[in-house]
């Protein structure tokens, strides 16, 4: 049986705070309506950090909590939409900057379940065995992309990253389901920045927003119907009933998606940790800040199954059993 084992844990996550009440100094919103719609309360921005800033902080933290150094990760993966340049990836850079000398590294664009899909192919890499260990990355800073005079998205999402080492392990199984909708994609897109080419035609494209556009309702239906199916289908896989779930990491884009999927698989609120009162919607970096949290508070216990979910821009869905 192939399987991974996650051996650490990191995140970083950039100083400056903007709590719900400070938007009200120049958007038509409210502390209420933000938290009553969402569970938000406060998220990270960038002011000075920049994503390899964040990321490479995250891996270091990871690899720190692991015991291990950047000469051990075979593979670097990040999960991130919001990458400082569109060549080289990310992870290139990253990999110089924490001196991860015997390492291949590229990006992946996964959106909100960006570091869901960076894990499972991580793993799906280290099961070939191909590679014994990898780094594994999801980190935003959607600051940069999102119009901060829209109140229907800019008070959504945060700034962050998240990291985990992981190695072999053959007494860990590792069970994925992804899928993608892409049929009404539109519903959440951002537009790559592009110069204007002399040859380009684009009248038939369909028209994109220069920042982040959220149909939210659109997507909190999609979240509500398509997560607790990709979470039954991964269980399934494994031959376990929710309850064998010690604890569900899910996409912290809205606690009453969270609630809702909950009350779809019939298992306590308590087994779903929530941390997107302080962050927001970190996007991809949202799965590993939380894990890392929960880890580092010692509420994972060794030899537990715990079940990751995410969704997002796409539209993209994933959910993933393993064993801490
Ligand atoms: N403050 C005050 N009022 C607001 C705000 C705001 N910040 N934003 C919108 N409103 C208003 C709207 O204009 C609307 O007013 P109207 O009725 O007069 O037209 C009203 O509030 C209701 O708006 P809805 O969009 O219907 O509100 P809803 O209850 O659907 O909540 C939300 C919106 C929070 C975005 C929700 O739909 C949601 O969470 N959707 C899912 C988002 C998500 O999960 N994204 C994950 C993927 S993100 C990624 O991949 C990067």
């Amino acid at each position: 049986m192939n399987g991974i084992k996650i051996k650490g844990t990191g995140r970083c996550i950039p100083e400056r705070v903007i709590k719900n009440e400070e938007f009200t100094k120049w958007i038509d919103t409210s502390d209420e309506w933000i938290t009553e719609r969402t569970g938000i309360k406060e998220r990270h921005v960038v002011t000075t950090e920049t994503a390899c800033d964040l990321a490479s902080g995250a891996c270091l933290s990871a690899l720190e909590n692991a015991g291990k150094t950047p000469e051990d990760v075979d593979l670097l993966i990040i999960g991130t939409i919001s990458m400082d340049h569109v060549t080289p990836s990310l992870a290139c850079e990253v990999q110089k900057r924490i001196g991860a000398k015997n390492a291949v590294s590229f990006d992946i664009n996964g959106a909100c379940a960006g570091f869901l899909f960076a894990l499972d192919t991580a793993a799906s890499y280290i099961n070939t065995g191909c590679y014994k260990s990898a780094l594994v990355v999801g980190i935003e800073v959607l600051s940069k992309i999102v119009d901060w005079t829209d109140r229907t998205t800019c008070v959504l999402f945060g700034d962050g990253a998240g990291a985990v080492y992981v190695e072999a392990d053959e007494t860990r199984p590792f069970y994925m389901v992804q899928g993608t909708k892409p049929d009404n994609w539109e519903v959440l897109n951002c537009k790559a920045r592009e110069i204007e080419s002399p040859f380009a035609i684009r009248e038939s494209y369909p028209k994109l927003s220069d920042h982040v556009f959220m149909n939210g309702r659109e997507v909190y239906q999609f979240a509500v119907t398509t997560v607790p199916k990709a979470i039954q289908n991964v269980l399934d896989q494994a031959h376990l009933a929710p309850s064998d779930i010690s604890c569900y990491i899910l996409h912290q884009a809205n606690v009453r998606i969270i609630q809702s999927v909950a009350k779809r698989l019939g298992e306590p609120m308590e087994k779903f940790p929530v941390n997107m009162m302080r962050y927001g919607n970190m996007s991809s970096a949202s799965m590993p800040v939380l894990l890392d949290e929960i880890h580092r508070e010692g509420r994972l216990e060794e030899g537990k199954y715990i079940l990751l979910s995410g969704f997002g821009a796409g539209l993209v869905y994933g959910a993933t059993i393993l064993k801490w």
